[in-house]
């Protein structure tokens, strides 16, 4: 008889955005989760957008345990673009029918209520900027010791970036936060870009996706399709690298990625270098470590991994 596993409880942080969407899909119809709470920060899209797309997104989906759900913060300034690959709505155009949960709290509240109600038992799987993360933490000293651990999808350390030469977009959207995050004195792995992007999907995946029967089915290949077009159009790219779809799995099945403890910091002046993940890797550590990093993974089975959680998705909607 095999153990019955208890689900992993966790709250997701996005700025959907197509890969944090695909990811939010996943993990609403993973047995293996407990998505208490899925909260909305600004990043791929302003913050409004993020909310209303992450609202329209559970209400379509409509898990089988609905999540708590939080709105962004509006008083953040994000940077500009000079493209987004996850087309003008964030979500490639899906159109999902819009809605308005009631009763709508901020992110940082959500967030914070949950970690009180369950005390070391909570994962945030950070897919965005960690303006909300480092909000909660500012909001009361004690609660980075209940929060469980946190996983982030962000950072840079060998690659070049996304959105500088040197930072990647999360933690280039708000440096203060990911500084303030990076080092708190919580249970933290990092998911860089360079170990993301070796999850790089191909066109084949479009053929092997859930059919559009399902709602499941139906958003992946809406959005997924924009993120192909937006890869080859924008960057000449043959193929998407879904980031927080990998640190997704990076959180389910953590043997399919090697990792590494460092001793971080996330620069926050530099004209040049604000977001940029640093790392001392001096022969001689100065810094304490404080931050598991994944330094690589089993690409193949990582989209294995990411095939069946589609179709565990289409298959109960
Ligand atoms: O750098 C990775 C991040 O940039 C992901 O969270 C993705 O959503 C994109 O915005
Ligand atoms: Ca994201």
């Amino acid at each position: 008889m095999p153990p019955i596993l208890t689900p992993r409880k966790v709250i997701i942080d996005v700025d959907p955005g197509i890969d944090d969407a695909v990811a939010l899909t996943m993990a609403l119809f993973d047995p293996r989760l407990d998505v208490v709470a899925v909260t909305a920060v600004g990043g791929n899209v302003p913050p409004q957008q993020a909310t209303a797309n992450l609202q329209s997104l559970v209400a379509y989906l409509d898990p089988p345990r609905l999540p708590r759900i939080g709105g962004a913060a509006d008083d953040v300034v994000l940077p500009e673009r000079p493209y987004s690959m996850h087309g003008s709505d964030g979500l490639g155009g899906l159109e999902l029918p819009r809605v308005a949960l009631h009763g709508g709290h901020a992110s940082e509240k959500v967030m914070y209520e949950c970690l009180k109600a369950h005390p070391r038992e909570i994962t945030i799987l950070a897919l965005g900027p960690l303006t909300n993360v480092s909000r909660v933490l500012a909001r009361d000293p004690g609660i980075a010791e209940l929060i469980g651990d946190i996983l982030i999808c962000g950072g840079t350390v060998h690659a070049a970036g996304n959105a500088t030469p040197a930072a990647d977009f999360n933690f280039f959207c708000d440096p203060r936060a990911a500084r303030h995050v990076v080092g708190e004195p919580v249970t933290k792995t990092l998911l860089p870009l360079e170990t993301s992007a070796q999850v790089m999907l191909g066109f084949g995946l479009l053929d092997e996706l859930p059919d559009a029967f399902s709602r499941a089915g139906k958003i992946l290949r809406s959005m997924l399709g924009h993120a192909f077009r937006a890869h080859r159009q924008i960057l000449g790219s043959e193929g998407v690298c879904l980031h927080d779809v990998a640190a997704l799995v990076a959180l389910t099945n953590p043997e399919l990625f090697e990792r590494t403890t460092v001793a971080a910091d996330v620069e926050t002046a530099g004209d040049l270098t604000a977001g940029m993940l640093v790392v001392d890797r001096r022969q001689i550590r100065q810094w304490r470590p404080n931050a598991d990093l994944l330094v690589g993974c089993d690409a193949a089975a990582v989209q294995d991994c990411i095939l069946r959680g589609f179709a565990a998705a289409a298959a109960v909607t």
